[in-house]
């Protein structure tokens, strides 16, 4: 099945080594960093896309992680208002790059705090995790302009993790990977939890694209379990962006 054409991602800047982080692993190394990004790049590539890559942002540290500023669905683009301070102008000149592949562009306004990495794309269906970067004004806009183009959302409390995608992905047919708080959350009805293991929680962040699954390397209980269920699988090392508790879905926006 191929469901997404484009991916856009953003090279990481020096000033990522400064990125916020609660994940106590150290500071990433940035030649390295570097490379990851490369392959990140080629594994979407693999997957069909075409990938745009946009020029670092030293202003940012967190810039790469693109999709916290954009929902990206197959009908409209989002431009969000990020929850961290220190990101909030990342989206400056996103609409611009939009524009390219979008006729309707929207956006979340203050009051409202919408981080993409909260929000889970399940067919028509977008779950939204209110999380420290994500209040309930931005979800109530972003349902709002979903329903606007026949779309629906719906909030999903939480209390522990990053971002909803730290703990929860969609990689279709019914199957989603499941960690920590979201294992038998009554938010999520008739799914197919794939329990990803506490020590492999990180690999939660696992993305489908195009009947691939992209899963980071080192965690072989989640590759296998995924692979068990006939997908294809392309690994890809990120542990310099897990130092800034940035997975996978975290570097590009996909459509
Ligand atoms: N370091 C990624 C984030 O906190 O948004």
């Amino acid at each position: 099945m191929k469901k997404f054409k484009y991916a856009v991602v953003r090279k990481p800047s020096q000033s990522m080594t400064n990125g916020l982080t609660s994940a106590d692993l150290g500071k990433p190394v940035y030649e390295k960093a570097l490379e990851q990004h490369s392959n990140y790049v080629e594994a979407l590539k693999q997957c069909g896309l075409l990938v745009k890559i946009l020029d670092p942002r030293e202003k940012f540290p967190d810039s790469c992680f693109i999709e916290d500023i954009a929902v990206c669905t197959p009908h409209c683009a989002i431009i969000t208002y990020p929850g961290a301070p220190s990101r909030n102008g990342e989206t400056d000149g996103i609409e611009k790059i939009l524009q390219k592949y979008y006729t309707e562009i929207e956006e979340i306004i203050f009051p409202g705090n919408l981080d993409g990495g909260d929000v889970m794309m399940v067919d028509d269906h977008y779950y939204i995790g209110l999380s420290e970067r994500t209040n309930i004004h931005g979800a109530n806009q972003l349902i709002a302009i979903l329903e606007d183009y026949g779309m629906t959302g719906s909030v999903v409390e939480m209390n522990d993790m990053l971002h909803l995608k730290t703990g929860i992905n969609y990689i279709e047919n019914g199957n989603f990977l499941v960690t920590g708080e979201f294992i038998d959350n009554p938010s999520f009805e008739k799914i197919n939890q794939l329990i990803v293991p506490e020590e492999e929680e990180y690999a939660a962040n696992s993305l489908w694209i195009n009947d691939t699954v992209i899963v980071p390397e080192g965690y072989p209980k989640t590759k296998k379990m995924i692979e068990d269920l006939g997908y294809s699988i392309i690994e890809v090392d990120t542990s310099e962006f897990r130092k800034l508790d940035g997975g996978l879905s975290c570097l590009s926006l996909r459509f």
